[in-house]
């Protein structure tokens, strides 16, 4: 369990590196990832290469103890690069090259920024590889499912098409290109979706662009990877990640990377609205789920946020610390904090790291020093592992299909997956959270949202596990689209029709319109968004209707399938139904509930299979209080409790 720091020598003076290294071996750092962005002065023209300097910073601080994690800076070419190849850069949906001099410009499918990408990816390998303080590697740097619309990008989809469909009139079929007189007659016909509102392209074509960029962006970052393990075969590689405007598919971009590496950005200010989530549990065991196995946060929250937006308020005294510790609860196991020291040039300047402007040393890195104290403390935990009965399916094809066409005024589609995930939480389970095509054997309980756009092996596999005795969630706005993102002509939910029992015979997208639910307990929640009218065949109301000409009808069902079974929920509630929901499931799935816990204290466990360790993080703005159902030891405070009383975002971690 080592914490560390993002650092950036090449802003900051030889001396200040002396310095820093000595505050930060004083603070605790273990680790320091840099060079990310610093192309241009690792290769400062073409071919030139200058590594002496990166040389002495990664001397300077492994004589302190702290390793470094080296960034392949190929997110930022030099300018120098563009002038010879203006090609190379990005071309925007509005058919303009992005401006240079920002980062992130570069395209890359370009044959000839890769030719450049490699080299530098080698030479920095041949060079640093063999050095023991280098202790990982960073492709890149948040890579995103870029939608370029160079020639070469153009010609690289039109190529993934044919080889995906065969024929253009494959394509045409495919795309539903009847429709508006978008029939393709010429390949070259065919281009990607542009700076148009997307909600007048065509989706099919949106989703399929989506799908080629997600390759495009795990191809590059695989090819990089493969250019570091020729010369490096033991090097441990990533890239670090992050839910942005074009999430990639993390599941095909993490597929040759070594580790998963998140940049974790929770919220400092905390809703009043206890509707709006803020909990970032939710992302860190999607991050864990990805591999199935721990993760890194490469950049963690330090101070007030902003540059790109205004800023935010700075972190609550405990956040700094209480935020890291939440994400080892959830699976990390290093944690680099985002920054050492805030920039004061570039347009980053009030992103802040843990040290001000003045360079002054305050709150927070005090605060940050607690935690790698704490840290420390933690070796007991480094071989354990997150056992999880409930996993909730994530989709990357889903998320996007629905970010194409939004179904009704406030759906999104995390929304019913954070609404199952706090609910369980609110219990103190353990929850995975992995695509739909993994294997489900081992859950107890298995929570499908939105099973938005057709997948054969993932539908196969949703069927499987119910047939041999699994409890099965489901939830409106699923089996709506074919694989090519059309509408299936079938009553919904089409393909889960015989699963769930019961079939939708109208839908009313009633949007920010609240009605009323009940269920068969006679408890009455509140829900908006959507309503599936339901009609039963095998299943039977577990909720119905109280509003609207549906009145009387199902909203949520429950069938028993083979051995297992299958419940539908055909409205978005708010959190006291989805709370309601989850205890009976668990009730009847067996899986232990940890009751009445104050709002906003998350409980993980994390076991070794001799020892639990249960995390309790008060992440809310008020004090909690939880008492043990037994005296056990705070592997924090090395001491016996029989009561855990936390102040807001404070953790404890006991041995059960
Ligand atoms: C991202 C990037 C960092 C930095 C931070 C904060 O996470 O990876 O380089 O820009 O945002 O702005
Ligand atoms: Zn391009």
């Amino acid at each position: 369990m080592k914490i560390g720091v993002d650092y950036y020598p090449e802003q900051w003076s030889e001396e200040q590196w002396r310095a820093d290294a000595q505050e930060m071996a004083k603070a605790g750092v273990k680790l320091i990832r840099v060079a990310e962005f610093a192309w241009s002065k690792l290769e400062p023209s073409d071919k030139q290469f200058s590594f002496e300097w990166l040389d002495e910073v990664i001397k300077t601080f492994s004589q302190v103890g702290i390793g470094t994690v080296l960034g392949i800076p190929t997110n930022c070419p030099p300018l120098w690069m563009y002038q010879q190849y203006p090609d190379i850069v990005r071309v925007g949906p509005d058919g303009n090259r992005i401006q240079t001099g920002i980062r992130g410009h570069r395209c890359i499918n370009s044959p000839v920024f890769m030719g450049y990408a490699k080299r530098i990816t080698e030479q920095m390998v041949r060079h640093f590889g063999a050095n023991p303080a280098v202790v990982a590697w960073q492709i890149d740097n948040e890579l995103e499912a870029y939608p370029c619309s160079c020639e070469v990008c153009k010609a690289k989809f039109r190529d993934w098409l044919i080889d995906k469909y065969d024929s253009l009139e494959n394509i045409n079929a495919a795309f539903g290109t009847s429709v508006w007189s978008g029939e393709y007659s010429d390949i070259l016909q065919i281009e990607p979706p542009t700076a148009y509102p997307q909600a007048w392209q065509n989706p099919s074509l949106c989703l399929d662009h989506y799908r080629f960029t997600c390759e495009s962006v795990a191809e590059y970052a695989k090819e990089l990877a493969l250019t570091i393990r020729r010369d490096a075969p033991k090097a441990k590689i990533t890239t670090n990640t992050w839910f942005c405007e074009n999430t990639p598919d993390f599941y095909k971009l993490f597929e040759y990377m070594d580790f998963v590496s998140y940049d974790n950005y929770p919220t400092v200010s905390i809703p009043k609205d206890k509707e709006e989530f803020y909990s970032h549990a939710f992302h860190l065991d999607l991050m864990r789920g990805i591999k199935e196995d721990k993760f890194w946060i490469m950049e963690q929250l330090s101070g007030p946020t902003g540059s790109w937006a205004p800023m935010s308020p700075t972190p609550r005294p405990e956040m700094i610390k209480g935020y890291s510790l939440q994400a080892i609860a959830h699976g990390a196991d290093n944690i680099l904090h985002f920054r050492w020291k805030t920039a004061t040039k570039g347009a980053e300047m009030f992103w802040h790291g843990l040290i001000d402007h003045s360079g002054v040393p305050g709150r927070r890195l005090f605060e940050f020093s607690e935690l790698c104290k704490t840290a420390a403390k933690l070796s007991v935990i480094d071989t354990t592992e997150i056992i999880s009965e409930i996993a909730i399916l994530y989709s990357p094809d889903d998320a996007y299909a629905m970010k194409i066409q939004p179904q009704v005024e406030g759906m999104y589609y995390l929304e019913q997956l954070r609404y199952f995930h706090s609910a369980f939480m609110h219990y103190g389970a353990n929850i995975d959270v992995i695509p739909p095509t993994r294997d489900l054997s081992h859950y107890k309980l298995v929570i499908a949202p939105t099973m938005f756009v057709y997948d054969k092996a993932a539908a196969e596999n949703i069927y499987r596990y119910v047939i041999n005795g699994g409890t099965l969630v489901m939830t409106n706005r699923s089996g709506v689209k074919d694989s090519n993102n059309n509408c299936i002509p079938d009553a919904l939910p089409t393909v889960f029709k015989e699963l769930i029992g019961a079939e939708v015979t109208e839908y009313d997208p009633i949007g920010s319109r609240e009605q009323t639910i009940t269920d068969f307990a006679g408890n009455k929640f509140t829900c908006r968004r959507w309503c599936d009218v339901l009609n039963v065949t095998t299943a039977k109301a577990y909720a119905q209707y109280e509003d609207n000409f549906y009145r009387a009808c199902p909203a949520v069902t429950m069938n028993r399938y083979c051995s297992g079974v299958a419940y539908y929920v055909g409205t978005v509630c708010k959190s006291d139904f989805y709370e309601s929901f989850a205890g009976n499931l668990m009730r009847q799935t067996g899986i232990p509930r940890l009751k009445g816990l104050p709002r906003g204290v998350e409980v993980t466990t994390r076991t070794n299979g001799l020892d639990d360790y249960i995390f309790f993080f008060n992440n809310s703005e008020e004090d909690a209080t939880i008492t043990l159902p037994k005296a056990m030891y705070s592997i924090i405070d090395s001491s016996g409790k029989d009561k855990l009383v936390l102040k807001p975002f404070e953790m404890d971690i006991v041995r059960k």
